[in-house]
């Protein structure tokens, strides 16, 4: 089973050619175009989908004749409108005058599927956490079914709490690993910081305190190095202990995280450490995959088809902004 997969939900412009869950060629655009402006700007990120999408279709395309694709599967949502619309509206149209199948896939369920490959299957039950830049939420799985939402962010998602602080410090966008790379030379217990939501036990976080109380550390002098480690040190014990207390909760033997912020260098060490003491099987994509990619893309729709060969989304398969509800399922559009 062929697979090309599309992902456009924010400002990374990504696609995948599968053979079944296997990767045979991959193309992701990270757009720069939103660094002078601190942020994503929705409508430029549109419009670079627009250009950047059919280039990178034909470099993946280099690998394989488009008459042997069998199904295009693209996300959904949830993400910018906009961007959305570019990759599902292609991959929709790609199916639609070939003839072939297409699957409109939920942006969170993707994240989870990095993992998905029979090569090194998961054991079951598993406590999962997603932490990027739009999401912190902990999921139990007792398949690749669907996902239940054990809590999530009040305000904040980690990844936003990282970038906000990184440009308080004027460490350039998108920050998280500017600031990651600038925690390595500080001392983590120089600038006191709270740790709200501490309790463990609670499955739900809140950063937006913490990145007030790091702007006012920063504005009463503390250097980029120390505040920088004192603030990846803050976000990645909060992230680590609700997640495993979670997971030792609901007997996991699996511990599963994606998303950027999986790329932090002392939440990936913390996390080796914590999982092999506590007797967790972990499963942490490599760097380019913690980000967004469309291989993840391409094995959420690959779970689809392995359950359901003759599965498929309508072809009104809209977009979404938000996800929201306690059942995370892979197939999914509005
Ligand atoms: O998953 P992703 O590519 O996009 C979303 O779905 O949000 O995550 C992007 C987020 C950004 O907030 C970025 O700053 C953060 O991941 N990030 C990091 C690191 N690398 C990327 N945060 C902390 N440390 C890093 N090394
Ligand atoms: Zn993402």
């Amino acid at each position: 089973m062929r697979i090309l997969a599309v992902e456009t939900s924010c400002d990374d412009t990504a696609v995948a050619l599968l053979s079944s869950c296997g990767a045979i060629a991959e193309r992701v655009h990270s757009q720069e175009i939103h660094e002078d402006h601190g942020g994503v700007v929705p409508e430029l990120a549109s419009r670079d989908h627009m250009k950047v999408l059919p280039i990178l279709v034909n470099e993946v395309l280099q690998s394989a004749d488009s008459s042997e694709i069998d199904v295009y599967a693209a996300t959904a949502g949830p993400g910018l409108v906009g961007s959305l619309l570019v990759g599902l509206s292609w991959a929709k149209a790609a199916a639609w005058s070939s003839g072939k199948r297409f699957l409109g896939i939920n942006h969170l369920a993707a994240h989870l599927h990095i993992h998905y490959c029979p090569d090194r299957p998961v054991d079951f039950p598993a406590a999962a956490l997603i932490v990027s830049g739009g999401h912190t939420s902990i999921f139990r799985m007792d398949s690749w079914k669907s996902a239940v939402l054990l809590g999530s962010t009040r305000d904040d998602a980690a990844g936003e709490a990282f970038d906000k602080t990184a440009k308080i410090m004027g460490l350039g966008y998108p920050g998280g690993a500017f600031l990651d790379a600038a925690a390595d030379d500080g001392d983590p217990s120089a600038v006191r910081l709270p740790s709200p939501m501490g309790d463990r036990t609670v499955p739900e976080f809140s950063f937006s305190g913490l990145k007030t109380a790091a702007k006012l550390a920063w504005e009463a002098g503390a250097s980029v190095p120390d505040l920088s480690a004192s603030f990846r040190r803050t976000v990645v014990d909060l992230l680590i202990s609700k997640l495993l207390h979670q997971a030792r909760r609901i007997r996991a033997r699996s511990v599963l995280v994606a998303g950027g912020v999986c790329a932090n260098s002392l939440l990936r060490k913390e996390l080796r450490l914590e999982c092999r003491q506590q007797g967790f099987s972990l499963f942490l994509p490599d760097r380019v995959h913690a980000t967004d990619n469309a291989l993840m893309v391409g094995r959420a729709a690959a779970a689809v088809l392995d359950r359901d060969p003759g599965a498929s989304s309508p072809n009104s398969c809209n977009a979404f902004a938000r996800w929201s509800g306690d059942l995370l399922e892979p197939l999914t559009c509005q």
